[in-house]
Parts: C-alpha cells; sequence; structure tokens
C-alpha cells in the first residue's frame, strides 16, 4: 500500500514562493518587492547593531539552554508588553496585562485563533478586505470562521464610512480583527479620528478586538504606532494584541513575538493565560528562546535600546524616502498622480494598483517581483534603480 497515494500537492506559499523565485533569477538587475523584509541601500537585510551587540553579550553569559516555558522568557514578556501598551500603562499596574511569547507574530496570531476557537466559541472573525493572505488560512485552519468588512475597494481607495457601516452590523461577541499600523497588504491606515469611530462601533456592539501589530516603529514611530492599540487597551475591557519583532528589529528567522492579552482584571488573566499556556503546550510546546533573549537584552538596557531605535528610525527614513522618490521618478513618465498614495502612506507595503497581468509582466520582463495582488514591498527599492523601476512600471502601464 502507497499511503501517500491520496496525498494532493497545494500550490507554494504566494509570498515565501516568491523569495525562491527571486532567488533563482539569474539576472543580476532583478528587484525583489515581495515578501515584507526591510533592505538598505546594499540590497542586504541588515542585522541591526543593537541585535548584534546583545547576542554577543548572550554568548558570553548564557548558562543554559532549558525549556523557557509555556509563556515564554518574563523579561522578554514584560519589556514587549510595555513597548506595546506604553510605559505609564495603567493595565500593567493593575496586572491585567500579559504576554505569551510565541513563534513570531504568526504564531501570536495562531495561538489567538486557537483560544478563540476553544474558549470563544461560535464566535465569527472578521478580517479587513484584503488582509494579508495568512490571516484567511491561519484562522480557518484553527477552526473559526472567516468573514470580511470592506477595507480597501477595487478603485484602491481606504473606504473608513463602507468599514464601520459593515461592522456596526457585525453581531455582538465577534471577533474583529484590526491592523494596528501599515496595513498589510494595502498601505492605507486609519487616521486618529477613524480609530476613534470603530472604537465606538466596537463598544456599541461588543466586539472582541483583535490588533494585529507586526510593524511597530515601521510607520510613524514606536509611540505614535501604537495609538490604537493604547487607545482600545484603555477604553476596552478586554482586548487581544498580537506583537512581532522580526521586523523592527529585524529578527525574522528568530521567529519573535507574543500575545498579549489585555483582561478585565488579573484573576481573568490568569486563567486565560492558564489556556493559552494549554494551546501553545500543544502547538509549539515552549517557544523559542534566542530572538527573545534578544529583545530583552535590548529593551533592558538603555544604551543597546537607544541605539536600536536610532536604526529603526533609520530603516523607516529610508522607507518613507523610497515612497517619495518613487512617485518622483513615475513623474517623466506621467504616473506620479496615479500612485500618488505611495508617498503619502507609511510602513512596507502599497497596493499598487497593478493587475496581476502587469505584475507578471513586471517579473517575466524586467525580474521586478511583486505579490500577485500589486502589493509592493517599498522596503526592497534599490533607490540607485528606482528610474529603471519607474520605467519598467510604465511600460506595463502602457499596453
Ligand atoms: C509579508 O507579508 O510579506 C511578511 O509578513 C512575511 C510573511 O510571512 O508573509
Amino acid at each position: 500500500m502507497k499511503h501517500f497515494n491520496a496525498v494532493a500537492r497545494v500550490p507554494g506559499d504566494p509570498i515565501l514562493g516568491l523569495m525562491e523565485a527571486y532567488r533563482a533569477d539569474p539576472n543580476p538587475a532583478k528587484l525583489d518587492l515581495g515578501v515584507g523584509v526591510y533592505k538598505d541601500a546594499q540590497g542586504l537585510t541588515p542585522i541591526p547593531r543593537a541585535v548584534k551587540l546583545a547576542e554577543q553579550r548572550l554568548i558570553d553569559s548564557e548558562t543554559t539552554k532549558t525549556y523557557v516555558g509555556g509563556h515564554g522568557d518574563a523579561a522578554f514578556g514584560s519589556l514587549l508588553a510595555t513597548l506595546v501598551l506604553g510605559k505609564g500603562s495603567p493595565l500593567l499596574a493593575d496586572g491585567r496585562a500579559g504576554a505569551t511569547q510565541t513563534p513570531g507574530g504568526t504564531g501570536a496570531l495562531r495561538l489567538a485563533g486557537d483560544f478563540i476557537a476553544h474558549c470563544l466559541p461560535h464566535r465569527t472573525i472578521w478580517l479587513s478586505d484584503p488582509t494579508w493572505p495568512i490571516h484567511e488560512t491561519l484562522f480557518t485552519e484553527a477552526g473559526l470562521r472567516v468573514k470580511h468588512y470592506p477595507y480597501v475597494g477595487r478603485d484602491n481607495r481606504l473606504d473608513v464610512e463602507a468599514m464601520i457601516a459593515a461592522l456596526s452590523h457585525v453581531p455582538a461577541g465577534d471577533v474583529v480583527l484590526l491592523h494596528a499600523c501599515c496595513h498589510n497588504p494595502t498601505g492605507f491606515d486609519l487616521d486618529q479620528d477613524d480609530w476613534r469611530r470603530v472604537l465606538e462601533v466596537i463598544k456599541a456592539r461588543e466586539l472582541l478586538p483583535l490588533i494585529d501589530f507586526a510593524y511597530q516603529g515601521f510607520g510613524d514611530g514606536l509611540e505614535e504606532d501604537a495609538f490604537a492599540v493604547r487607545l482600545f487597551a484603555e477604553a476596552l475591557p478586554e482586548l487581544l494584541i498580537t506583537s512581532s519583532c522580526s521586523k523592527n528589529f529585524g529578527l525574522y528567522r528568530e521567529r519573535t513575538g507574543a500575545l498579549i492579552v489585555c483582561a478585565h482584571d488579573a484573576e481573568k488573566l490568569t486563567d486565560v493565560r492558564s489556556q493559552l499556556a494549554s494551546l501553545a503546550r500543544n502547538l509549539w510546546s515552549t517557544p523559542p528562546a534566542h530572538g527573545a533573549a534578544v529583545v530583552a537584552t535590548i529593551l533592558g538596557d538603555a544604551e543597546l535600546k537607544a541605539l536600536w531605535q536610532d536604526e529603526l528610525d533609520a530603516m523607516r527614513r529610508r522607507v518613507a524616502e523610497l515612497r517619495v522618490g518613487l512617485v518622483q521618478a513615475l513623474e517623466p513618465h506621467g504616473l506620479h498622480q496615479r500612485f500618488a498614495h505611495i508617498a503619502r502612506q507609511r510602513g512596507m507595503f502599497s497596493y499598487t494598483g497593478l493587475t496581476a497581468d502587469q505584475v507578471a509582466r513586471l517579473r517575466d520582463e524586467f525580474s521586478v517581483y511583486l505579490v500577485g495582488s500589486g502589493r509592493a514591498n517599498v522596503a526592497g527599492i534599490d533607490a540607485n534603480r528606482i528610474d529603471d523601476l519607474a520605467k519598467a512600471i510604465a511600460t506595463v502601464c502602457a499596453t
């Protein structure tokens, strides 16, 4: 008997598959605007100096490789929760918020999905349309029913009114996933007034927000990007937040993140956390230690933290400059109006509005890699080749 005979082949991941296709492309002029990783002026995804220094310290001081426990590294959890919720957060002072370390932000999302499926049964999770494709599959795999609220329409514009109108009809108790900043894949974010309006609907409908916070520091700054998270945390009795250290600490492959739970009191937080540890035990047992130890070392040391913040600021500034540079480079082709939104947005991603055919032509004719949805990782642009990129875009837009 051939046990695997009935196993069908599934298509590769639409985002990670691009990384492989890009690596295999022999064209020296290739450009990777696919997977969401930051790239420097040399086209490398650097290890921040603060991370290198922290790693050196850890190598010298680490005395054990024993398990870190169900919630992970306690120092990491406490420092990361403070970074997310703010230094003076009353939730932290009252013991109403706690972080469970997870393998990356994706692990945090999966843990949240399993928690909802096990402990809050029959709740639907509502995702923005569009959203990161893994949100769709991950929550379905966790056993949740997935529905959508409108976010960015076919005209490639943020439609806050449609979003709010749709959320106003979501059944009480359902879960709503929101992107704290740097919306993936569109790059369109809510402004502060929009967030306040969304909060009112969430309160009125008694919904549970799950805020995906994967890009803290890549939008307007570490504190500024936490606006919605902190607004919701202070106004609502309960909240789930997934935090990722992949991008802001450059720790992508170290799989470092956390699920932060805010509960209405410390007792209930302990109940929820007991469930999370139990669910995590069946997912990954205990989380990987290294990345979290690096983050804890940096956030726990004033000098390393200042260095890291400078490096993060530089990454954010570079992406903002690339955004403006691309729109300027499109001007001679008469395309600057069409793509003007790219310069106004923040973070790594922009929905370009390019069609799947245009994206395919960019890849086949120019070795420029974007996600099929037309999402570009602006952080992947080579500033020295921005005119070539603009020319390639103009070519596929012209025909
Ligand atoms: C992306 O959206 O490109 C990143 O978040 C990487 C990933 O895991 O998909």
